[in-house]
C-alpha cells in the first residue's frame, strides 16, 4: 500500500488544473446504458472510482474507448481525453458483488438498466467507512415508477416487464444518487414523472443537462422539483464533465492554510455558493478569474462555525478538509455533520498531529493551535485522507499518510499537483492494494 510523505512548513504557491468532477462522471457514465448509440465524454478524471465504474460497465456489455480531443467548447484550457461509451448491446443486467463492493456508486446502473432492459439484478452496495449508506429511497422511488423489487441473498432483484410508468414521487430526504438513479429511469418511463424534493447538486444538474442533450424531456433542472416527460428512446451525445468542486475547495483550503497564493484553473467559483463566503470569513482572499479563481491569504485564519447541508449548503465532502484548516485557526470552530453518521474518522488522526478537537455526537469543537507536529497517520476514507495531507502541509517536520488508496479514488496526482506548487511531498510505493471486503464510500 502506498504512503505519502510530506515535510510541512512551505506555502502553496502556483497553478493547479482542476479535473473533471468524480461525482458527475459516475452518473454520466451510467447514463450511457440508456441508449444504443455511442456517448462521448470530455474531462472524465483519471481516478480509481472511474476505473471501477468502467469495469462494471464493460461487464454489462458497454464498449469503452478513448481518444484525444481538442475541446471545441472552449471550456477547457488543456486537451483532454475523449472517452466513448457505447451500450450497443447489453450482455447482462446483473451487477455482481465483487464489482459493486469496490464502489458504492455502482448502484447508479440500477435505474438505467431497469429503464432500458426492464430488469436488473444488482448487489446491495453495503455500508462504508462513513456510514450505512442505505438505498431504500432509490428502491421506493423505482417502485413508485412501477418496478417490482425484491431483496434476496444480498441482491436487489428489480423487474419492470411492462416498462416503467410515470408518477409523482416525493423524496422524504434529499439523496444525490437517489435523485440521479430515478431521474435516469424516468427519462424512458411512459408518461410524466414528477420528482419532488430532489438533490440540486451541480453534478445532478450536469447529468440532467446531458440527458436533455440525449433527447430527454426534463423541466425544473436546478430546482427541487423535476418534471420528466418520458420518451421511447435516447440518442448519443458528446458532453463535457463539469469541474470537480470538491477538488477545487480542497486546494483553496490548502492555499489559505499555508498562507500561499494559488490559481485554480478549469474550474468555476459559482459551484460553491456557501463554501466560498465561509472560506473568506476564515481569512481567504478569493479573486474570480475567467477560467477559475485565485486564492491567497489575509495572513490570519479565523475560527468559523460550519454545518454540512445538501446543496447549496456547505458540502459534507469538504467537512474534513475544513476541519484541518480550523486546527490552526486563531480561535475555535464548531463543525456539525448532518449528512453522514460517521464522518469524523479524521479526528483521531488529526489529534495525532496535535490538533485540539472534542467530538460530541454530530458536532466537533476545534480549538485552533499555533503548531501541529508531523507524525504517522492513517487514511480511513476518501475525504479524511486528503484532510490529513492538508494538515501535513502545516505540521512541523515529517508526516506520513498511510493507506493512500483512499486518496486515489477521488484525487488525481495529489502529490504532483502539490509538488508543482512548492510543497516537499513524495509518494512511497508499496505493494499493490486490493481492498479485501473493505467497502468504500
Ligand atoms: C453522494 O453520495 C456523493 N457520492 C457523496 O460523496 C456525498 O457525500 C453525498 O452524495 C452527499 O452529498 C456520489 O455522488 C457518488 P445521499 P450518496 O444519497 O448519493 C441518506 C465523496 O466523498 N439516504 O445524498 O450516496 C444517507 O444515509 C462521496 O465523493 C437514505 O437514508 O449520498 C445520507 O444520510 C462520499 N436512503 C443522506 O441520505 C437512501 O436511499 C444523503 O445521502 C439514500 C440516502
Amino acid at each position: 500500500m502506498d504512503k505519502i510523505r510530506i515535510i510541512g512548513g512551505r506555502p502553496l504557491k502556483g497553478q493547479i488544473y482542476i479535473g473533471g468532477a468524480k461525482n458527475a462522471a459516475l452518473p454520466l457514465m451510467a447514463a450511457s446504458l440508456l441508449t444504443d448509440e455511442p456517448v462521448h465524454f470530455r474531462n472524465i478524471p483519471d481516478l480509481a472510482d472511474i476505473t471501477s465504474m468502467a469495469i462494471l460497465l464493460e461487464h454489462l456489455g458497454v464498449d469503452i474507448g478513448q481518444g484525444m480531443d481538442i475541446d471545441t467548447t472552449g471550456q477547457l484550457s488543456v486537451p483532454t481525453p475523449l472517452m466513448k461509451f457505447h451500450a450497443h448491446h447489453i450482455k447482462t443486467t446483473t451487477a455482481p458483488y465483487d464489482l459493486v463492493r469496490k464502489m458504492r456508486a455502482s448502484i447508479l446502473v440500477l435505474g438505467p438498466l431497469l429503464a432500458r432492459m426492464g430488469q436488473s439484478v444488482i448487489s446491495m452496495p453495503g455500508g462504508c467507512a462513513i456510514g450505512t449508506r442505505p438505498i431504500d429511497l432509490h428502491l421506493r422511488a423505482l417502485e413508485a415508477l412501477g418496478a417490482e423489487i425484491t431483496l434476496d441473498e444480498g441482491y436487489v432483484h428489480a423487474r419492470a416487464p411492462k416498462g416503467l410508468k410515470g408518477t409523482t414521487f416525493t423524496f422524504p430526504l434529499i439523496t444525490v444518487t437517489g435523485t440521479e438513479n430515478v431521474l435516469m429511469a424516468a427519462c424512458l418511463a411512459e408518461g410524466e414523472t414528477k420528482l419532488i424534493n430532489v438533490a440540486r447538486e451541480p453534478e445532478v444538474i450536469d447529468l440532467a443537462n446531458c440527458l436533455v442533450s440525449m433527447g430527454a424531456k426534463i423541466n425544473g433542472i436546478g430546482t427541487d422539483t423535476l418534471v420528466i416527460e418520458g420518451v421511447d428512446r435516447l440518442s448519443g451525445t458528446t458532453h463535457t464533465v463539469i469541474p470537480d468542486r470538491i477538488e477545487t475547495g480542497t486546494y483553496a483550503i490548502g492555499a489559505l492554510m499555508t498562507h500561499g497564493d494559488v490559481t485554480l484553473l478549469n474550474t468555476k467559483l459559482d459551484m460553491l455558493p456557501t463554501f466560498i463566503p465561509t472560506l473568506q470569513d476564515a481569512g481567504a482572499i478569493i479573486e474570480e478569474l475567467p477560467n477559475g479563481l485565485r486564492v491567497s491569504s489575509t495572513g490570519r485564519i479565523n475560527g468559523v462555525d460550519i454545518m454540512t447541508e445538501p446543496y447549496p449548503g456547505f458540502p459534507t465532502d469538504l467537512q474534513a478538509q475544513f476541519m484541518a484548516l480550523m486546527c490552526t485557526a486563531d480561535g475555535a470552530s464548531m463543525i456539525t455533520e448532518t449528512i453522514w453518521e460517521n464522518r469524523f474518522m479524521h479526528v483521531p488522526e488529526l489529534q495525532r498531529l496535535g490538533a485540539n478537537i472534542i467530538v460530541h455526537n454530530a458536532s466537533a469543537m476545534v480549538r485552533g493551535t499555533k503548531k501541529l507536529s508531523g507524525a504517522q497517520v492513517m487514511a480511513t476514507d476518501l475525504r479524511a485522507s486528503v484532510s490529513l495531507i492538508l494538515a501535513g502541509l502545516v505540521s512541523h517536520g515529517e508526516t506520513i499518510v498511510n493507506r493512500v488508496y483512499h486518496l486515489d479514488r477521488g484525487y488525481e496526482q495529489v502529490e504532483n499537483k502539490l509538488a508543482a506548487c512548492g510543497i516537499e511531498i513524495e509518494r512511497i510505493k508499496g505493494e499493490p492494494h486490493e481492498p479485501e471486503d473493505k467497502r468504500v464510500a
